[in-house]
């Protein structure tokens, strides 16, 4: 048994009681938290915590005792949307954007997912296992410690299996907590385009068999949107992958709204991500559900488009997610303190409840809120420590400037 001692903790945040698995509406706007802590950990998991007064001096006698110097904890982010298996980046498009070119017409004219699909099947699978593990590395040093990873630029039956091979080796070999989502329906792949059905088809019965054989995917997305899946596309994919055993977490309304939400809501979708376009009745939907809207600030950032309605979904006493969504296309970047400065200064949130969205929400929108997502006895000791800062808010406000001084995952220090 091995017992490791945080003390002088400036600020211990994100304490939560074990039944709370996420926040809604004007409970987001508390961060519970203790200052001058300690927090005990025993073999990977939070054991203790508490005001470093009450921490009996016998137990200083243990194996390690780590100094956080009067710096701030925090829960880990719980990034639940992200596609950072890709071959190649876009800068091209980029560039096209800043010439006048919009994301829409950029895909329609072959760039876009299917830039990225073509890429994909020219390199081989170690090659991008190598990649991939080079961007979990980066988050984690980001203070990530739990994130989801979606296929989606296979768009063939190969491809898309070669993903989710390689998100389980993933799985297997780092201390970040991962899930895996199957999006096969991100695009409707250029030689299907006149035989859409017939791609259709594949996901149902070419890829979903194997992908509930070999136990390789735990949720379901699909792209319901203009120019992708259609809303009756969407339904019959998400329950071809329900009766595999796989979850919905769809990509929706992020140009317009189409009736997907209701479809995702409809097939009790764990999460509904974007949300950049949203009429009165969308949001009148999710009221009467239990999926939770997942909020991607840093996508609307770098396409320049609107941001998802925050404040209008927390003041519909909704919860909501943050998340990067980090992908070569529209949003290359997987830090997580970005988006939650991002959600301050664009979406107006608070910087407590940008960061219960960024934890426990996130932790709740990708089914790990029993172990992760706040300082909670039993949870999994996955947390940062930042350098001493006056308070919660110099977080979010030094946005693009790194406050993390020390990252432990499973309580061992990786930073
Ligand atoms: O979540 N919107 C759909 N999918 C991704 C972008 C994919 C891409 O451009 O490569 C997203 O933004
Ligand atoms: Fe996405």
């Amino acid at each position: 048994m091995k017992t490791t001692y945080i003390i002088n903790i400036k600020q211990l945040n994100g304490i939560l009681p074990e039944e709370k698995s996420f926040l809604k509406g004007s409970e987001l706007k508390k961060l519970a938290s203790i200052s001058n802590s300690y927090l005990e950990i025993v073999d990977g998991i939070i054991s203790d915590f508490g005001k470093m007064e009450d921490l009996q001096i016998q137990k200083l006698d243990s194996d390690s005792i780590i100094d956080a110097k009067n710096g701030m904890l925090f829960p880990s982010w719980c990034d639940s949307h992200t596609h950072l298996i890709f071959a190649q980046s876009r800068e091209s498009e980029f560039v096209d954007r800043i010439n006048g070119l919009t994301y829409e017409e950029i895909a329609l004219k072959g760039g876009g997912i299917l830039n990225s699909a073509k890429k994909l099947s020219e390199k081989d699978e170690d090659e991008l296992f190598q990649d991939a593990l080079v961007r979990i590395k980066e988050i984690e040093q980001l203070g990530t410690g739990a994130v989801e990873i979606k296929s989606g630029y296979g768009l063939s039956v190969e491809g898309e299996l070669k993903s989710l091979r390689i998100i389980k080796r993933l799985k297997e070999v780092s201390n970040l907590t991962i899930k895996a989502t199957f999006l096969g329906a991100h695009a409707i792949p250029w030689e299907y385009k006149e035989n859409r059905s017939e791609y259709i088809r594949l996901i149902i019965e070419e890829m979903l068999p194997v992908i509930k054989a070999e136990k390789l995917a735990d949720f379901i997305d699909v792209f319901c949107e203009t120019n992708y899946y259609t809303p009756e596309e969407t339904d019959s994919i998400l329950k071809a992958g329900i009766a595999m055993g796989l979850k919905p977490k769809i990509h929706v309304n992020q140009f317009t709204s189409i009736g997907g939400l209701q479809t995702g809501i409809n097939n009790k979708a764990l999460s509904v991500d974007h949300l950049e376009v949203m009429e009165p009745n969308d949001i009148e939907a999710l009221k009467n559900s239990t999926t939770i809207p997942t909020l991607l600030p840093s996508c609307s950032f770098f396409l320049s488009i609107p941001y998802a309605p925050a404040r209008e979904l927390i003041n519909s006493n909704l919860p909501i997610a943050l998340a990067t969504d980090y992908n070569p296309g529209s949003t290359p970047s997987g830090n997580m303190n970005f988006v939650v400065s991002l959600a301050c200064i664009k979406m107006r949130l608070t910087p407590e409840e940008a960061i219960n969205a960024a934890t426990i929400n996130g932790a709740h929108a990708m089914e790990v809120s029993s172990e992760l997502g706040s300082i909670t006895k039993g949870k999994k000791a996955n947390f940062f420590i930042t350098k001493p800062i006056e308070n919660v808010a110099i977080l979010p406000y030094y946005f693009g400037n790194n406050q993390i001084r020390q990252v432990f995952l499973n309580g061992k220090e990786v930073l």
